[in-house]
C-alpha cells in the first residue's frame, strides 16, 4: 500500500525522529528549510508537499539510514521502505539538482531507474529553499552557500566536484525562483 505523505506535520515528525538528537545542525538546517518553504508554498501557491519535502529533504544523512552515503537515495528508498510515495519522495530523491551528484558519484542509473523526476516547478521551489539556507538555518545567498558546502567538504570530495558541476545551473534556478518572491526573503 502506497501513500502520498499529504501531511506536512506527519514529515515533521518523521524529520524530527531522525535527525534531531544524532544531527542537531542538520536538524537546524531542516527546520529553517521548512520554514522557508511554507512561506515559498503560500507566496506561489504551491502544493503543502513543498513543505513535507522540505521536512523530509535531508533524512537521508540519518546514521541509521546510510547506505549508500549519497543521502537523497538513501533518504527517498526510506520513505518508500515506510509506504510512502508519490511526489515528495521525488521531490526528496531529486532534490537540489540530486541527479547531477549522482552522476559524479556512479549512482545516476540507479537513481533514475528506482524514482521517477520531480515536478520542475516544485523541484525548483525546494532548491531555492534549501539553497537559501545555512548549515544552521540562517538565510544566505545561494552563492555563498556553494562557497560555504565547498570549504566545508574540501578541495577532492565528491560534494565539491558536485557543487563545481552543478554550480551554475543551482544559481539559475535559485535566480528564477527568487524573482517571483516578495524581495525580503523569510
Ligand atoms: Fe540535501
Amino acid at each position: 500500500m502506497v501513500n502520498d505523505v499529504t501531511s506536512a506535520f506527519e514529515a515533521e515528525d518523521l524529520a524530527e525522529a531522525m535527525l534531531a538528537a544524532p544531527l542537531p545542525r542538520r536538524w537546524r538546517h531542516v527546520r529553517s528549510v521548512a520554514r522557508r518553504a511554507r512561506w515559498v508554498a503560500k507566496e506561489l501557491a504551491l502544493s503543502d508537499d513543498l513543505v513535507a519535502a522540505a521536512w523530509l529533504h535531508d533524512i537521508g544523512y540519518a546514521p541509521e539510514l546510510v547506505e549508500t552515503g549519497f543521502h537523497p537515495l538513501d533518504g527517498a528508498r526510506y520513505l518508500r521502505r515506510e509506504g510512502i510515495d508519490g511526489q515528495v519522495v521525488s521531490l526528496v530523491a531529486y532534490h537540489s539538482c540530486a541527479q547531477i551528484e549522482a552522476d559524479v558519484r556512479g549512482l545516476g542509473a540507479e537513481l533514475a531507474s528506482e524514482f521517477s523526476p520531480a515536478d520542475p516547478v516544485m523541484s525548483d521551489a525546494l532548491l531555492y529553499c534549501d539553497m537559501t539556507t545555512g548549515p544552521d538555518g540562517e538565510y544566505v545567498r545561494p552563492a555563498d552557500r556553494l562557497v560555504e558546502i565547498r570549504g566545508r567538504y574540501g578541495p577532492d570530495h565528491e560534494v565539491t566536484r558536485f557543487v563545481e558541476r552543478a554550480a551554475s545551473e543551482i544559481l539559475t534556478i535559485a535566480g528564477r525562483v527568487e524573482e517571483m518572491l516578495p524581495a525580503q526573503p523569510r
